[in-house]
C-alpha cells in the first residue's frame, strides 16, 4: 500500500539533509560544482528526517488547505486538539487535557523556553550523555551549566546510572533535567520502572523534569513505550512533556509541536516566557492541516513504516555482524537513528570521520557531537529505502576491506 522502497531524489528540494552539510555556522549548501555532490555520491544519513513520502491523507489535507489561498495567522481548533488528544489516548493510553497543551514551533525551541522559564542564570541542568546535542545549546543559551548523568555503556547496551543521578541531583544548583525518551542517539526505550526511578530521584531533590518524547511514536515492533505522562500523577503532573507529530510522520519542516504542561502555574510561566522571547502566537496553517490529518489518519502508514524500518534495522545489524567485524551496534528499540561503536577499528575519531565521508562517501552524525563519550561512534539515520541502506553498507565494507580493517 505504501512504497517505502521508492527512491525519491531529494537533492535540489532545499533539503537540509541532502542539499546541505553542517558547519559550525549552520548548514551550508554542498557546492554544486563539488564532485562530492553528484548523483550516487555522498549518501546523506545524518539529520533526523526520513526519505519516505508521507501519508497520502496528509498531502491531501495540506493541498486542500493550500487551495483556500489565504495563509493568515492561525490557531489550533478544537478539532485539531481532539485529533492530538485522541491519538495519545489510542496509541499510548495517555489521557491529555486539552487545556494543558502549549504549542511551539518545534521541540528545540520548546526546550529553550523551558530553560528560560524554569531556571535562573547559573543553575545547572542535567542531561544524560551521549545525547541529542541541541540540548546543550538550550542550556547554555539560558545562561545555565550542563551537568551530565552519563549513561552506563556495556557491550552496546545503555542504562541509566541512578547512583550518579542521585549524587548529581543532590546539588541544589541542579534545578532541571532534560530526559530524552526514547533516547537519541542510543536508541533505548526506557521502561516504566526506569522512568519512575528517574522521576522519583529528580522529584526528591526538587529537580523539574522535561521529557523530550519527540520519538515516542517511533517504537519498533515488539517494543513498548511508556509516556512520562502515564507515570504516577506526582511525577507526570510536575513534568513538561514535549510531543510532536513531526518525527512520527516525517513532517519536520512543518515546525509545530504540542508541549503538555499539567501544572497551571508552570504553564502560565512557560507561556509568559514564550511571549517575552518573542515567539509569535500564530501557528502555521499548513502545519495545522497536515498534523491534524496525520493524527487522524496516520495509523496505517506509521505501522507499515515501522515494519519497514525494523527490516532496515535487521539488515543493518546482520550486515555489521557478518561483514564489519568489531563494530558494536546498540540495539535499536525506538527512533530510526542507529548508534554504532567503531572503537575496535582503532582509528582516531578524526580518521573515522574522514573514512566515512571522504572514502565511503557517507554523511553521518559524528559521535562527538553528542558529547565526548561519542568518540569512536557514528550515528546512522536508517529511515531510507533499503537499496540506499544496502549501498551505504556495501561502501563501508569496501573501504574497511581496502584499509585492511576487516578481512576481504
Ligand atoms: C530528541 C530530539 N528532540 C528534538 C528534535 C527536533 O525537534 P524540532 O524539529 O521539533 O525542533 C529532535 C530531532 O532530531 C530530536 O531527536
Amino acid at each position: 500500500m505504501y512504497d517505502f522502497g521508492e527512491v525519491i531524489d531529494r537533492r535540489g528540494s532545499d533539503s537540509t539533509k541532502w542539499d546541505y552539510r553542517a558547519t559550525p555556522n549552520g548548514p551550508q549548501r554542498w557546492d554544486a560544482a563539488n564532485p562530492e555532490h553528484g548523483e550516487d555520491q555522498v549518501l546523506a544519513m545524518w539529520v533526523a528526517d526520513m526519505d519516505f513520502r508521507c501519508a497520502p491523507g496528509i498531502i491531501d489535507a495540506i493541498k486542500k488547505r493550500a487551495d483556500h489561498g489565504i495563509f493568515g495567522y492561525s490557531a489550533a481548533s478544537e478539532s485539531f486538539d481532539k485529533a492530538v488528544t485522541q491519538w495519545f489516548a489510542k496509541r499510548h493510553d495517555w489521557q491529555i487535557d486539552r487545556e494543558h497543551i502549549v504549542r511551539t514551533a518545534g521541540v528545540v525551541p520548546a526546550l529553550h523556553f523551558a530553560v528560560r522559564a524554569f531556571c535562573q542564570a547559573g543553575d545547572k541542568v542535567l542531561v544524560q550523555r551521549p545525547v541529542y546535542y541541541p540540548f546543550f545549546r538550550a542550556i547554555k543559551n539560558g545562561g545555565c551549566e550542563i551537568v551530565s548523568n552519563d549513561l552506563i555503556y556495556v557491550d552496546g547496551h545503555y542504562a541509566m546510572d541512578f547512583d550518579d543521578l542521585e549524587r548529581k541531583c543532590a546539588d541544589p544548583a541542579v534545578t532541571l533535567a532534560i530526559l530524552c525518551s526514547p533516547h537519541n542517539p542510543v536508541g533505548r526505550i526506557w521502561t516504566a520502572a526506569e522512568l519512575t526511578r528517574f522521576g522519583e530521584i529528580c522529584s526528591k531533590h526538587g529537580v523539574r523534569v522535561i521529557a523530550d518524547e519527540i520519538h515516542g511514536d517511533l517504537i519498533l515492533p515488539g517494543q513498548s513505550f511508556c509516556p512520562y505522562g502515564t507515570l504516577a500523577p506526582a511525577l507526570s503532573e510536575a513534568a513538561i512533556i514535549c510531543t510532536a507529530a513531526t518525527k512520527t510522520f516525517n513532517l519536520a519542516g512543518l515546525h509545530l509541536s504540542n508541549i503538555v504542561i499539567a501544572n497551571a502555574a508552570d504553564r502560565a510561566l512557560y507561556k509568559q516566557t514564550m511571549v517575552e522571547v518573542g515567539m509569535s502566537p500564530g501557528l502555521d496553517p499548513l502545519a495545522l492541516a497536515g498534523i491534524e490529518a496525520a493524527y487522524r489518519q496516520g495509523d496505517d502508514w506509521l505501522d507499515a513504516m515501522l515494519v519497514y524500518l525494523d527490516d532496515n534495522r535487521r539488515l543493518f545489524e546482520d550486515f555489521c555482524l557478518t561483514h564489519l567485524p568489531g563494530t558494536v551496534v546498540s540495539p535499536l528499540q525506538g527512533t530510526y537513528l542507529i548508534w554504532v561503536d567503531f572503537r575496535s577499528w582503532q582509528l582516531t575519531h578524526e580518521d573515522l570521520d574522514a573514512l566515512m565521508l571522504e572514502e565511503a562517501k557517507l554523511y553521518l552524525d559524528t559521535g562527538t557531537l553528542f558529547g565526548d563519550l561519542g568518540s569512536g561512534f557514528q550515528r546512522f539515520n536508517i529511515a531510507c529505502p533499503r537499496s540506499i541502506l544496502q549501498k551505504a553498507l556495501d561502501r563501508l565494507r569496501q573501504v574497511a576491506v581496502a584499509r585492511k580493517i576487516v578481512p576481504a
